[in-house]
């Protein structure tokens, strides 16, 4: 996988900007608010359809334009896709593959991947559920059309199931439909717990390799999926297992749900504990140690995508990488260098040795105009 030109135009700080990367190493360098994250932030959108930041689509606009543009060239198993998006200020988004009109965001599941490391990553460490939550719709949707569907799905069945529970405890609605939000909750929600537990499961095992090598062997990452349901170990394999077992936990809190009026059981009450050396890291973990489990998880999600897709992705690192000690930063460089395109920002090039900068392409990002030195 790799990007060969980007161009924005009217994209959040920038008024048109253009970007021909290397395919390694690619630093941004440039002093605060001047557009670095933004640029990142492009690429990522080019690929996720999604801001980076939980933001509005419309703040992307540059403030005062009416419409931004993106295009971008990349490369996938030797083949070269053309992409451009349009977002007005009014109406809808297009986005353009090949020259072709797309009109859904699952036809770009499988094009352009992209793993974005952040400072924000800690959250999924010391954050709530909801946090862990967002990190694994967000995962799954870039790798599975079907979960991205059945994640619509679910989301519109446990609102209309909520608002239905909600009205019969208010006394202005009957429970007539309440079977079929039932079978729908119970029919997409297993989709996302077995999806859930499957990526968990390879997730785990490439973490605890990954952690191991960063912390060069001194401390282990274990990852568990805790699902949002009676359950206890040995969870459901199959799909129909999880789906009976919903099933079956909304039948034992029927009462419990009308006086509550609210969907007590389901994958939107998941979890997943993150433990280094046997201990849950949110609350026994130092800051670095709590900050390593973070990269970990980044590192594994390219090695697992890397795995699915049979292409590393395009990895971003956005102000992480000065935060890290010399032999982490080391293990870093020397993992994603030697098979992904990488784009690296950073305020100055002081945490960069001088095998690393002398294979890298170094962007001066000033103002909303990048150029690359020579
Ligand atoms: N829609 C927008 N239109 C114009 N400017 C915007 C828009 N959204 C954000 N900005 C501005 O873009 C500037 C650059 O933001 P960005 O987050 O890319 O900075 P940065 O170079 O990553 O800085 P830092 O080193 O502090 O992280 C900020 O001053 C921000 O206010
Ligand atoms: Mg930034």
């Amino acid at each position: 996988m790799r990007l060969h030109a980007l161009r924005l135009w009217q994209f959040r700080n920038y008024a048109r900007a253009e970007l021909t990367p290397s395919p390694r190493v690619n630093i941004l360098l440039g002093a605060n608010a001047q557009g670095k994250t933004n640029l990142l932030e492009s690429i990522y959108y080019l690929a996720a359809l999604r801001p980076l930041r939980p933001v509005r689509e419309a703040d992307l606009i540059r403030w005062g334009a009416t419409e931004m543009r993106l295009t971008a060239q990349y490369e996938l198993d030797g083949l070269t896709d053309d992409i451009q998006i349009r977002l007005p200020l009014q109406g809808k988004r297009t986005v353009i593959l090949n020259e072709q009109p797309v009109s859904k965001q699952s036809a770009l599941v499988g094009k352009l991947s992209v793993v974005c490391f952040t400072a924000q990553d800690l959250t999924l460490v010391r954050g709530e559920p909801a946090d862990r939550r967002r990190f694994l719709d967000a995962e799954l949707s870039l790798l599975s059309h079907r979960y991205l569907y059945s994640l619509a799905h679910y989301k519109r069945a446990l609102e209309q199931r909520n608002n239905l529970l909600r009205g019969y405890l208010e006394g202005i609605t009957t429970l007539d439909s309440l079977p079929e939000w039932n079978a729908q909750l119970v029919k997409y929600g297993a989709r996302l717990f077995h999806a859930r537990r499957q990526f968990l499961e390879q997730l785990n095992a490439l973490a605890q390799s990954t952690h191991c090598a960063l912390t060069e062997g001194t401390e282990t990452l274990t990852l568990q999926y805790l699902p949002g349901l009676p359950v206890r170990a040995p969870l459901p394999d199959k799909e129909e297992d999880w789906a009976n077992a919903l099933l079956s936990a909304l039948h034992q809190s029927a009462s419990e749900e009308l006086r509550r009026g609210t969907t007590l059981f389901g994958p939107h009450r998941d979890d997943f504990l993150i433990q280094v050396q046997g201990y849950e890291a949110r609350l026994y973990a130092s800051q670095g140690q709590q900050r390593t489990c973070a990269l970990s998880l980044r590192l594994s999600e390219v090695a697992l995508v890397e795995s699915i897709r049979r292409a590393p992705p395009i990895v971003l690192l956005d102000d992480v990488f000065s935060d890290l000690d010399p032999a982490r930063r080391r293990h870093l460089v020397e993992f994603l260098t030697s098979r992904t395109q990488t784009f690296i920002t950073c305020t100055d090039l002081s945490a960069f040795d001088e095998a690393t900068l002398r294979d890298a392409a170094l962007f001066e990002v000033q103002a909303g105009t990048v150029n690359r030195r020579a």
